[in-house]
């Protein structure tokens, strides 16, 4: 995909000037970073106009390089909508300005604008993988996808007289996405759609969260702007019905939100939706929640803005603009549409300076794409007028229907990743069995976890008919070929002891060699309470011993190990030893026992069997002041 060309010849601070210009008293005046066509758009419209500092930057397409000189002015407020005006009329274009809160905040977005400038990512070690692999989930849901509904939203948004951002059908408006996404979400708990106040307006931003299940901290974004304008005026009563800006937008998510819940997807990062306010005015809405999202540390991973999605103006269908976005997502989101709908043709473009509310989450750092409906210099003539009707796009929906499939396969394969699942079995609980039958060649998968300081754990099957075979492994799935113990002989009664298990999950593969029914499996271990375990080469004191008083003490031996030795020595009296392997041993039941006249006694395991050893201490008379020491070689 597009790469974007550094050239060498570029750039940095060009010029830095102060205005001897004045703008009168009393008047509002804000700071904005502008475009260079825009600016002489500017200077026309208002002359007083301060300009603080200018920077030649690239605004990079593919395969070459746009410079542009972008300045920071004050202005007063009331130039803004002619300004906007001015653009799309006279230049055709977009793209023109951000609105900052102050000249040094303005200042450090002309320095992120400067050549060559790729924001630091808002989130380190946040690299997605843009591998594409759910075409299982994602097809289905593109064809249930249809263009009536989109076209019906586009008509219901541009039903308000305008969405402006000041205006009651501004806020109206904003209360019916939030209504409809609501509808939509049909009381899933896992989905919540709330309001964004903003500060200084009443409109509203609507967001529509899909909370993710394992791997919800990391948030993929799709938007588009709810607000409209028409650039002759600005109140209750000016038509701005904003059919195609950017009804169109919301409407081509809307349909991506309703096959989503409909088949009840659920996605593992989270998932937002976002219709911004305000966007028609510098950004606004969109700057303010972007700048929140990085403020809180929110680890956005992907933004999708759609901004103008059903007037085919252009020979192409989906442009990628390249400006303000990131090359590498937007290489995943050509590959996305090459995948899921491989009869469209993709060309790319740049937008200009800001154009819409993706610029505002680039700005902050995060990865952006815009797919846009036209060519730059193709783009609806009729945006911003109230001839920006469903009606001027031939009342059909087909265009925009493309762009909810790209948003879709967009949120589901961002959507779907996170860490390695654990694989999906049976738990099995320590000393409950639990049934098995199957047919012939039938597997079944089961966990068991194994905690720190056991012996001898055991995997037992038994009884019924039928051949059974277990394999066990530790921290993956065993298979017939890849396991710690396996046990298969030609029956149902099989055994695994693994005597000095590591601490973590196991893993049971069961598989009938012929068919099985009425068998079980139970999962055991033995614990050693941790007063008296020995530990090789560290003597124990025994104190003083009654006559015929006992103590019991346990070592584990690993596998593979050449003698076990247990030794009691010092002391007064008579102490006798005892000693026996996964259980504790009497005076008539052992393994091994020592028991000569005085405490020197000692036992020998040669070669000994991996396990829990029990070493039983008996005063044979009474004893004070010996010491057992168990030494593994
Ligand atoms: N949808 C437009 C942007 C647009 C228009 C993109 C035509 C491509 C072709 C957006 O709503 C808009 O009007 N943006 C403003 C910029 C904003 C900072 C006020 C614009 O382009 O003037
Ligand atoms: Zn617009």
């Amino acid at each position: 995909m597009q790469q974007r060309i550094l050239s060498g010849l570029v750039l940095g601070l060009v010029l830095a000037v102060t205005s001897s210009v004045t703008i009168q008293a009393g008047e509002k005046k804000i700071w904005i970073t502008i475009g260079d066509k825009a600016y002489q758009e500017l200077k026309q419209i208002a002359p007083n106009t301060i300009l603080s500092e200018s920077r030649l930057v690239e605004s990079g397409t593919a395969g070459f390089s746009i410079q542009e000189t972008v300045r920071l002015v004050q202005v007063e407020q009331s130039a803004i909508q002619a300004l906007s005006g001015a653009i799309h009329e006279k230049l055709k274009r977009c793209g023109g300005f951000i609105e900052h809160s102050s000249e040094a905040v303005g200042r450090m977005a002309l320095g992120n604008t400067a050549a060559g400038y790729s924001p630091a990512p808002a989130i380190a070690s946040l690299a997605p993988s843009y591998v594409i692999d759910n075409q299982s989930t994602v097809t289905p849901l593109l064809t249930q996808m249809q263009a009536t509904n989109i076209g019906q939203t586009i008509v219901d948004l541009s039903a308000f007289v305008n969405r402006y951002y000041t205006t009651t059908g501004g806020v109206n408006g904003s209360n019916w996405i939030r209504d409809k996404w609501l509808a939509l979400a049909n009381g899933r708990s896992n989905v919540t759609v709330e309001q964004f106040t903003h500060a200084g307006f009443p409109q509203k931003s609507v967001i529509m969260t899909m909370q993710g299940t394992d791997n919800a901290s990391e948030v993929v974004i799709l938007g588009g702007h709810l607000d409209s304008i028409n650039t002759a005026g600005t109140t209750e009563t000016t038509k701005a019905p904003g059919a195609d800006d950017d009804a169109s937008g919301i409407a081509s998510l809307t349909e991506a939100i309703r096959v989503m819940l409909a088949s009840n997807y659920q996605p593992r990062r989270t998932i937002k939706f976002i219709a911004y306010a305000a966007e028609e005015v510098g950004l606004k809405g969109s700057a303010e929640i972007a700048k929140k999202f990085k403020a809180d540390g929110v680890k956005v991973i992907g933004v999708m803005q759609l901004d103008m999605t059903n007037y085919k103006g252009s020979a192409k269908d989906i442009y990628l603009y390249t400006d303000y976005t990131n090359a590498a997502q937007n290489s995943f989101v050509s590959n996305l549409i090459t995948t899921y709908q491989p009869t469209l043709t993709i060309g790319s473009d740049s937008c200009g300076y800001g154009c819409s509310d993706h610029a505002s989450w680039h700005a902050q750092g995060y990865p952006t794409s815009m797919p846009f409906e036209t060519a730059m210099s193709e783009s609806n003539p009729k945006i911003h007028g109230a001839g920006d009707t469903y009606a001027n796009m031939g009342s059909q929906a087909n265009h925009a229907l493309k762009f909810g499939r790209l948003a879709t396969s967009f949120a589901v394969e961002l959507g779907s990743d996170g860490p390695a699942l654990p694989p999906s079995t049976i738990s099995l609980t320590k000393d409950v069995s639990v049934a098995i039958a199957g047919a012939a060649d039938a597997q079944t998968n089961y966990s068991f976890v194994v905690p720190s300081g056991v012996s001898n754990l055991t995997f037992k099957t038994s009884g019924g008919t039928g051949d059974l075979d277990i394999y066990a492994q530790l921290g993956s799935l065993a298979t017939p070929t890849s396991y710690l113990q396996k046990s298969d002989g030609a029956n149902n009664t099989e055994t695994i002891t693994i005597a000095a298990p590591t601490a973590g999950t196991y893993y049971v593969l069961t598989n009938a060699a012929s068919a099985v029914s009425g068998a079980s499996l139970i999962a055991s271990y033995q614990t050693t309470s941790s007063g008296n375990v020995l530990t090789s080469g560290v003597a124990v004191s025994l104190g003083s011993v009654a006559l015929n008083g006992t103590k019991t003490y346990t070592i584990v031996v690993p596998s593979g190990k050449s003698s076990l030795t247990l030794k009691l020595s010092g002391g007064t009296g008579d102490g006798d030893l005892y000693a026996k392997l996964g259980a504790a041993p009497s005076t008539t039941t052992y393994d091994k026992k020592s028991d000569g006249a005085t405490n020197a006694e000692t036992i020998t395991f040669s070669a000994p069997q991996a396990g829990t050893y029990y070493v039983l201490v008996k005063a044979y008379a009474a004893m004070n002041g010996a010491s057992l020491l168990a030494t593994i070689q």
